[in-house]
């Protein structure tokens, strides 16, 4: 069985108050919660103020990107190491708003990903269709081409450490969530490609969350779709009693 996990991503939002306010309120509200995975990830100036307030807490913290190389002169990048020094377990890779705001590429997205997990962080990997490749007719095509250019050159026990999110770039931050029978379509084609890629048993293994406007009065038909494993939450995971009523709703 795979366990639920839902991550928030703050994008680039809270300050030093209000995020360290907002992890503890969650602290507060999900100190008992243990039959989901939890994870925050605030912008890389509040991670260790976060990691503080989340310290002797079940809640994970997880950053929103990294760069692939170790050290050196990469002017505003940060490397895995720093990451892990300010006790982050996840980063997330390959966000819709790098892929279409920032840039990045999939060549790009593949090297962050190996470096993540060679470097001991636990990759969020995010793939989703624009709206116009879906009116298109050709989101598996586009999900399918993320994926395996994303996860190219990983081997069975390595692609373990990644969780694969589906974000629908439509139902970011707009409302419109794709309805439950669309995001288990996309889900199930995705555990069919791990499959296919690696084999059977890491297919079954490996959790495929959903994002795109997820928020409390959607989480429970979402999550009781047989291959949506959990939720990466961007507007509802900046108020602590939406994300933890999400949290409460899937335990
Ligand atoms: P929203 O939940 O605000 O739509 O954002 C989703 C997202 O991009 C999470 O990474």
């Amino acid at each position: 069985m795979r366990k639920p996990f839902i991550a928030g991503n703050w994008k680039m939002n809270t300050n030093s108050a209000t995020a360290v306010a907002l992890a503890s309120g969650l602290v507060k509200e999900l100190d008992s919660v243990d039959t989901v995975d939890v994870s925050v990830c605030p912008p890389f100036v509040y991670l260790q103020s976060v990691a503080a307030a989340l310290s002797a807490s079940n809640i994970a913290l997880g950053a929103q990107d990294v760069f692939y190389e170790s050290n050196g002169a990469f002017t505003g990048e940060i490397s895995c190491e720093m990451l892990k020094d300010c006790s982050c377990s996840y980063v997330i890779l390959g966000h819709s708003e790098r892929r279409h705001i920032i840039g990045e590429t999939d060549e790009l997205i593949n090297k962050k990903v190996k470096a993540a997990i060679s470097g001991g962080l636990l990759p969020i990997f995010c793939v989703g269709e624009l709206l116009e490749e879906r009116d298109a007719g050709k989101t598996m095509e586009v999900v399918e081409s993320q994926i395996r250019k994303g996860l190219d050159g990983l081997c069975k026990e390595r692609v373990q450490a990644v969780t694969i999110a589906y974000e629908p770039v439509w139902a970011i931050g707009t409302g419109r969530t794709a309805t439950p029978q669309q995001a288990q379509e996309v889900h199930a084609m995705i555990r069919g490609l791990l499959e296919t890629l690696f084999d059977k048993n890491v297919a079954q293994a490996m959790r495929i969350q959903y994002g795109g406007s997820a928020k409390p009065s959607n989480t429970a038909e979402l999550m009781v779709q047989p291959d949506v494993d959990g939720l990466l939450v961007g507007g509802a995971s900046l108020k602590v009693a939406d994300f933890s009523q999400m949290v409460k709703t899937v335990a």
